[in-house]
């Protein structure tokens, strides 16, 4: 999921972009209880890009308190619900503190298999593709050539399957570089609610409209009635 929206929501309020980010944070929290209740296996949550470094920093600074407390107050709630933890994106532009929080909230949760919840942050699709291929050329020198199984287990998530739906909040119908390379064959759903504004019910109007897309994978829908 895109959550966007965030910055929208609170000037409609006129109130400040944060706030918009506060209650957004809030709406994480319940969607990842939907989620457990509606017997969803992985999340996949996009919380900051590569790109929003290029924010006003008092916005950038403010987000990077959200994750902190985020941290802070959630992991032992979500090791009792049963949540994997992961954190992917290029996390060495983040804080000590910060990181070591991650790595600690990773570590508690690592047996964990109700749901698999992953947040990117400083990530990028680009960058996921980009650090997978050096990462796979340091440890192949001088092979000749790169091939999908090859790249798969050096790409930020291999512990996951390919998102079956994609989600964007707020309106734009783009991908803003999320996952590139795993999003190939994945179903698209846009909606003009906003993130803070996203609950259960719409939730389940991404899912009813999932259920009636017919995923072909390029072949006929001859050849699926065959199957
Ligand atoms: C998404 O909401 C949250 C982050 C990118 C961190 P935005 O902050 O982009 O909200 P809009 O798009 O300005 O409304
Ligand atoms: C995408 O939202 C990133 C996150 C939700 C974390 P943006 O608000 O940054 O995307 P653009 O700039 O509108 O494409
Ligand atoms: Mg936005």
């Amino acid at each position: 999921m895109i959550m966007d929206g965030n910055g929208r929501w609170a000037k409609k309020r006129f109130l400040p972009r944060v706030a918009g980010h506060a209650q957004g944070f809030e709406r994480v929290r319940n969607i990842v209880e939907v989620c457990l209740d509606r017997g969803i296996e992985y999340l996949t949550l996009f919380a900051f890009s590569s790109e929003n470094w290029r924010r006003p920093q008092d916005e950038v600074s403010r987000l990077m308190g959200l994750f902190v407390m985020a941290l802070e107050s959630q992991v032992t709630h979500m090791h009792r619900n049963g949540v994997c933890l992961h954190v992917v994106g290029d996390l060495s532009r983040f804080d000590a503190r910060l990181r070591e929080l991650i790595r600690e909230g990773e570590e508690r949760t690592r047996d964990n298999n109700r749901l698999t919840l992953t947040i990117c942050a400083n990530y990028g699709g680009r960058w996921d593709v980009l650090n997978a291929v050096n990462s796979w050329l340091r440890d192949n020198p001088g092979a000749p050539a790169i091939n999908e199984e090859d790249l798969a287990p050096y790409l930020s998530l291999p512990y996951a399957p390919e998102p079956d739906l994609f989600i964007r909040t707020g309106g734009e119908q783009r991908i803003s570089n999320f996952l590139l390379w795993q999003l190939a064959y994945s179903e698209l759903y846009f909606t003009d609610t906003l993130w803070p504004d996203f609950d259960a019910a719409q939730l389940d109007l991404a899912i009813a409209s999932y259920r009636k897309r017919e995923r072909r994978f390029g072949r006929t829908s001859e050849q699926l009635l065959e199957r």
